[in-house]
C-alpha cells in the first residue's frame, strides 16, 4: 500500500510556510477545509492568528508557529513542534517567497540583496525540507509542494536574481523527486503568476489602468485568487496525484502558454504584432 492510500478519515498533518496571507493563506484554509491539521508557520503573528481563527471557526484544525522561516531557529522549532505533537508531517508546502528586495537594474544591485533573495526564495526550501523529510520517509511517504514562479521559465526585467532562485526551486523539485520517489515521497511545485495578494495587490498591478485591459495581459482575463492556487496544491498533495512527481505546474491564467500572444482588449488583433497605424 502506498502512502497516498493510507487511512481515509485520519487527518493528515500539513505544514504551510507563509500560511497566513495571500496564496499561503488560501492553501491553509483549503487544506484545513479538506480535513487536514494545518501547521501554519508565519512571520506575521497577527495575520497568523487571524487565519488560524478563521480556520477554527469553520471547524478546522490549525496550529500556529510564529517565526522567520529563513532563520535556522524557526526551522528547529518547527521540526520539534511537528515531532512532539504529530510525529511527522504528511504534507509540506514551501510557500514563502518574495521578489521585492529586487527592485533594481541587475548591474547596480548589491550582493546583500542577492543574499536576502536567496534566503527568502530558495534557502529555506532546503532547510525546511531537510528538517521534515526524514520523518516523512520513516512514515512511509508524504508529499512536498514547493511554490516557484512562472519567472523560473520566462524572463522578466528587473528580477533576474529572483527568477534564478525560483528556477532553483523547480530544479530542486525535479531532482529531489527522483531521489526520494522510491521512499514514497512525491515532490512537485506550482508556478503562479499574477495573484491578487498582499505582495502583488491587484490595484497596484493595475496602477490605475482600466481593468478591461486585463484581456491584453493574461488570457484568463482576471487576476488569480488565492483559492485558484490552493486548489492545485490540494490536488498535488492528494491521492489523485499519486503518479505525479517532479513537476512544476503553472497556475497562471494562461500567461506561459500565451508567451506574448495576448489578445488586444478590443478583441481585434494581438499585442505582439507590429503596431499598425
Ligand atoms: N503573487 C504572485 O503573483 C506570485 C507570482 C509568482 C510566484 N509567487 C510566489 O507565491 C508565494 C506566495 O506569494 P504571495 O503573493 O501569496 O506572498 P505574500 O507576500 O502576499 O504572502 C506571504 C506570506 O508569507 C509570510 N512570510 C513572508 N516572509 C516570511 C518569512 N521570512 N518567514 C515566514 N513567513 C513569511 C507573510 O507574512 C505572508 O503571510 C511566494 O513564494 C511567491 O514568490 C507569487
Amino acid at each position: 500500500m502506498s502512502h497516498d492510500d493510507v487511512s481515509p478519515g485520519h487527518p493528515r498533518t500539513v505544514v504551510v510556510t507563509g500560511g497566513a496571507l495571500g496564496i499561503g493563506g488560501g492553501i491553509s484554509r483549503r487544506l484545513a477545509a479538506d480535513g487536514d491539521h494545518v501547521v501554519l508557520v508565519d512571520i506575521d503573528a497577527d495575520a497568523a492568528a487571524a487565519t488560524s481563527g478563521e480556520i477554527e471557526t469553520a471547524g478546522g484544525r490549525c496550529t500556529v508557529l510564529v517565526g522567520d522561516i529563513t532563520q535556522d531557529e524557526t526551522v528547529d522549532r518547527l521540526a520539534a513542534l511537528v515531532e512532539r505533537e504529530q510525529g511527522h508531517a504528511d504534507v509540506l508546502v514551501n510557500n514563502v517567497g518574495d521578489f521585492r528586495p529586487a527592485k533594481s537594474f541587475f548591474g547596480k544591485s548589491p550582493p546583500e540583496q542577492w543574499r536576502r533573495l536567496h534566503e527568502l526564495n530558495l534557502w529555506h526550501v532546503f532547510t525546511v525540507t531537510r528538517a521534515l523529510l526524514p520523518g516523512m520517509i520513516a512514515a512511509g511517504g508524504g508529499s512536498i509542494v514547493n511554490v516557484s514562479t512562472v519567472e523560473a521559465f520566462r524572463g522578466i526585467p528587473g528580477n533576474a536574481v529572483y527568477s534564478a532562485y525560483n528556477a532553483g526551486v523547480s530544479a530542486f523539485t525535479k531532482s529531489l523527486a527522483v531521489e526520494v520517489g522510491p521512499s514514497g515521497v512525491r515532490v512537485n511545485a506550482i508556478a503562479p503568476d499574477l495573484a491578487d495578494t498582499p505582495q502583488t495587490p491587484a490595484d497596484l498591478m493595475l496602477g490605475g489602468r482600466d481593468p478591461a485591459l486585463l484581456r491584453s495581459w493574461l488570457p484568463a482575463g482576471r487576476f488569480g485568487r488565492p483559492e485558484d492556487y490552493a486548489g492545485v496544491v490540494a490536488f498535488l498533495a492528494s491521492p489523485d496525484a499519486a503518479f505525479i512527481t517532479g513537476h512544476t505546474i503553472p497556475v497562471d491564467g494562461g500567461t506561459l502558454a500565451a508567451s506574448g500572444w495576448y489578445g488586444k482588449a478590443s478583441g481585434r488583433g494581438w499585442t505582439n504584432m507590429p503596431d499598425q497605424a
